[in-house]
């Protein structure tokens, strides 16, 4: 890991047309930078404490607090106007820490965002009369660019290295698996569009019974309103698929919402017969499952509110 360090530390700086007055020019505000670290604290954690699950992460007081000194020491070393191999391994130790404790790579992303929205605040307030002005924002920029790349490296280096260690077989397996996959996914959404047009067909033929006068006025209606909602759930099958093949999360519920389609439209035709009264309830309980599995599913997906 040094000797990587070691050679792409001056690598990243030359990318970044990071330059030895960019430097100066950090140094410089360095005094200025301390007399709002406060400020700066106080805005980080009440923003990262939105994205729902950061409570997960700085679980308690002790944890929160080490944080806390850990980001300002952070924060400070933007302007410390040396940007060395000891700079660069601590940069990685931190993305080390984030990797290994399974923090979302978007969290530190956005995080980055409120640094970068408030320094850049402070320091065109501060140094509105100063020529340097532009100067001083971009050395800012590039060095908090160079900062967020070399955490989010981390993450890369993390999913490599899992890729990397596996063997030739499973790597072999593993795009076998994943192209394999993607024509199933293909197959599924054709097989949607035939489902959906079923139930057209479905919607057609109860309107059709309605009008024949094969169903009485009462069941036909319920029935057409029962195809509808079969329709419907079909038609928004097919958008989470769509969504899944874009390189979203497979959608379990989209599956539920049809099956609770499928069986309220069951209700709604049994329901005109009394003889089918314990029909009506059986399909009532499996909807009640499905209702509470539906519920399960999505609000496991959601973050809590803190
Ligand atoms: C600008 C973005 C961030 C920076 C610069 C940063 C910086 C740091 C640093 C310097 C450490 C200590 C690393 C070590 O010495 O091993 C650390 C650890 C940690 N960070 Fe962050 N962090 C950031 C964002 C976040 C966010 C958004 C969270 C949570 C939502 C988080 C959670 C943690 C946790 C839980 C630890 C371990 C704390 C411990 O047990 O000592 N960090 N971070």
């Amino acid at each position: 890991m040094n000797d990587n360090v070691q050679n792409d530390y001056s690598a990243l700086k030359a990318h970044y047309r990071f330059t030895k007055e960019d430097e100066a020019f950090l140094l410089e505000m360095k005094p200025q930078i301390e007399t709002f670290a406060d400020d700066f604290l106080e805005g980080f954690y009440e923003f990262i404490w939105n994205f729902g699950k950061t409570a997960d992460f700085l679980k308690d007081e002790e944890v929160l607090s080490r944080h806390r000194g850990k980001i300002r020491q952070w924060y400070l070393d933007l302007f410390k106007g040396t940007y060395d191999i000891t700079y660069f391994l601590q940069l990685h130790k931190i993305g080390e820490t984030h990797v290994r404790l399974g923090l979302p790579t978007h969290y530190v992303n956005a995080a980055f965002n409120f640094v970068r929205v408030f320094t850049i605040g402070k320091i065109q307030k501060h140094c509105n009369q100063s020529e340097t002005l532009t100067e001083r924002v971009q050395a800012f920029e590039r060095i908090l660019d160079i900062n967020l790349d070399v955490l989010t490296s981390s993450y890369r280096q993390e999913e490599m290295s899992k890729y990397l260690s596996l063997s030739l077989t499973e790597k072999t397996l593993l795009t076998w698996l994943k192209k394999t996959s993607s024509y199933f996914n293909y197959l599924l959404a054709g097989a949607l569009v035939i489902v959906a047009t079923f139930a057209i067909g479905l919607f057609g033929y109860d309107v059709y019974l309605l009008f024949a006068g094969h169903n009485d006025v009462e069941e036909g209606i319920l029935t057409i309103l029962g195809s509808l909602l079969i329709l419907w759930a079909a038609i928004e099958l097919i958008h989470q698929e769509m969504a899944h093949l874009r390189g979203g999360s497979f959608a379990l519920e989209g599956f539920i919402t049809l099956a609770i389609a499928a069986l309220i439209r069951k209700i709604l035709i049994f329901s005109l017969s009394p003889a089918k009264s314990v029909d009506v309830l059986m399909y009532g309980a499996l909807v009640l499952c499905l209702g509470v599995s539906y519920w399960l599913i999505t609000h496991r997906s959601q973050p809590s509110k803190k």
